[in-house]
């Protein structure tokens, strides 16, 4: 098989990709028929489409702007953990139901590559050193677990919230083995259900695909937002409408507090009647990593803590607080009747963003180079940016200690958002429910601790709560 034969020759030279095919002859046949299988597998004139878009939605200039048109959260569509105290209770009863009545879907993003914490495999495979040595994965499977018993005991019958995780090329085999090897952490292996996002190539700024390898593309996840597509090419979305899916929560992998399906969350969009929502906590520091939910010419968007301007982030409102402080905790409701319009009718609207990356590439003398600046780009779709088509939005805000602790980075002096401040997150989470239920904690000796936390206290409560 030969590429001037196939027709794929011609192709790459109308979309200005020849150069893909240069060191053709020097590779074995092996390779040569795994780059020709790649190649088969992509679209070049809607890859070099998206760059054109990407790069021209990308531009500084356009930011500038939309920095001018953007307006906080209104104060009504936001509930609150801490001003709503009073309608708390109905919207947990509502979402228990809807869960009972099984309803609502768990939806997981994890196709992201985990580049910031460095490890090799999928980051929900990582232990952040709790007692137990639990995994993002194992928590977050027992929570569900959990919220399945609760519910069930509102009816007779038994319920299920169906578990879709999202992974990507490179995260799929290792996930699933990791589950199978776990026996699905307790849950029935049918209503977990993986499916897989798609990838794109790097490229450089003059939209030329960059090879990692003399055969071989440099490829990476198509962004969190690769979701859309993948819910409507993998069957996704048919497997939600058989099992009668009303309600769906959507969320990130690394939150080691993330509360799964959290029925209140649902309860309160479901009474709202919201067709998307959103959780977040105050953000308190202009340069937090988080992004923040706002409005853009009027409709629901989230402006990515990459994208937005150190003059708008800092900006305050009268009473001190930052004027965008709805920060982005990536937990979102979406009603299936609005997920399935996205899938099939909004998906092609949504824009690539662009990350400038260092991308390691062969040069035309067939040599390995790895920069050390920026020389190329990744082209990611983002999971809120299906935000501005909804038509009743709701915004529900948490408190950061309770829900929020996400694990981006390798554990450094002072780190931010590492796996020791997502143990501690959780330990001292536990330790609240210790103490709010009237228990207490003693020491080694058995002298009894005081109440309020102190270094090395948390050491005598486990992570699921229960006193050692
Ligand atoms: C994300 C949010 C940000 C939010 C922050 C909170 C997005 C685009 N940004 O930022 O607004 O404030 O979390 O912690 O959601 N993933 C995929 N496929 C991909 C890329 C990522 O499934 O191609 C998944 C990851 O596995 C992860 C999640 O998306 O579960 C977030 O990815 P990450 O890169 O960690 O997002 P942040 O930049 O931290």
């Amino acid at each position: 098989m030969d590429p001037n034969s196939s027709g794929l020759a011609q192709k790459l030279a109308e979309a200005g990709q020849s150069h893909l095919l240069q060191f053709w002859k020097e590779l074995s046949p092996e390779d040569q028929r795994d780059l020709l299988q790649e190649l088969q597998g992509i679209d070049f004139q809607e890859i070099n489409g998206f760059f054109k878009s990407a790069m021209e939605t990308s531009s500084s200039s356009r930011h500038e702007k939309m920095d001018a048109r953007m307006e906080p959260v209104p104060r009504e569509v936001l509930g609150s953990v801490t001003r709503d105290r009073e309608s708390l209770k109905d919207w947990e009863v509502k979402g228990l139901d809807c869960i009972a009545q099984s309803k609502v879907a768990v939806l997981l993003l994890a196709g992201g590559q985990g580049t910031r914490l460095g490890v090799s495999y999928p980051k929900g495979m990582y232990d952040v050193g709790l007692p137990s040595h639990k995994t993002l994965f194992q928590i977050q499977a027992e929570r569900i677990l959990k919220l399945q018993q609760l519910a069930e005991r509102k009816t007779t019958a038994k319920c299920c919230i169906p578990w879709y995780i999202m992974t990507s090329g490179r995260t799929m085999d290792s996930t699933k083995d990791f589950f199978s090897q776990h026996k699905y952490f307790g849950l029935d292996k049918n209503d977990v259900i993986f499916f897989q996002q798609g990838m794109l190539p790097a490229m450089d700024y003059s939209g030329k695909i960059i090879l990692e390898s003399k055969g071989k593309l440099s490829m990476a996840p198509d962004g969190n937002g690769g979701l859309y597509r993948a819910l409507g090419n993998q069957g996704v979305l048919d497997d939600m409408q058989r099992r009668g899916i009303e309600f769906i929560h959507v969320y990130c992998v690394d939150n080691v507090l993330v509360k799964v399906a959290d029925p209140t969350f649902v309860g309160f969009c479901v009474q709202k009647g919201a067709d998307c929502g959103a959780k977040v906590v105050e953000k308190t520091n202009p340069t937090e990593a988080v992004g923040v939910v706002c409005k853009v010419d009027g409709r629901y968007q989230v402006v990515e803590y990459s994208e937005i301007t150190l003059a708008t982030a800092e900006k305050r409102s009268s009473d001190g607080r930052l004027l965008f402080n709805a920060g982005n905790v990536a937990n979102h409701f979406f009603s299936f009747p609005f997920l399935r319009d996205v899938v099939q009718k909004y998906e092609p609207q949504l824009q690539h963003h662009v990350a400038q990356k260092k991308i390691p590439y062969v040069d035309p003398q067939g040599r390995l180079v790895k920069p050390d600046k920026p020389n190329g780009i990744k082209m990611e779709k983002f999971v809120f940016d299906i935000f501005q088509f909804a038509k009743t939005f709701a915004v529900y805000e948490v408190l950061r200690e309770d829900e929020f602790s996400p694990l981006k980075n390798a554990d450094t002096q002072d780190g931010k958002d590492t796996p020791t401040t997502a143990r501690h997150a959780l330990m001292s989470l536990h330790h609240r429910w210790v103490l709010n239920a009237g228990g207490h904690f003693i020491d080694e000796n058995g002298t009894r601790v005081p109440a309020i936390p102190r270094d090395g206290a948390e050491g005598s409560v486990t992570d699921d709560g229960s006193r050692k």
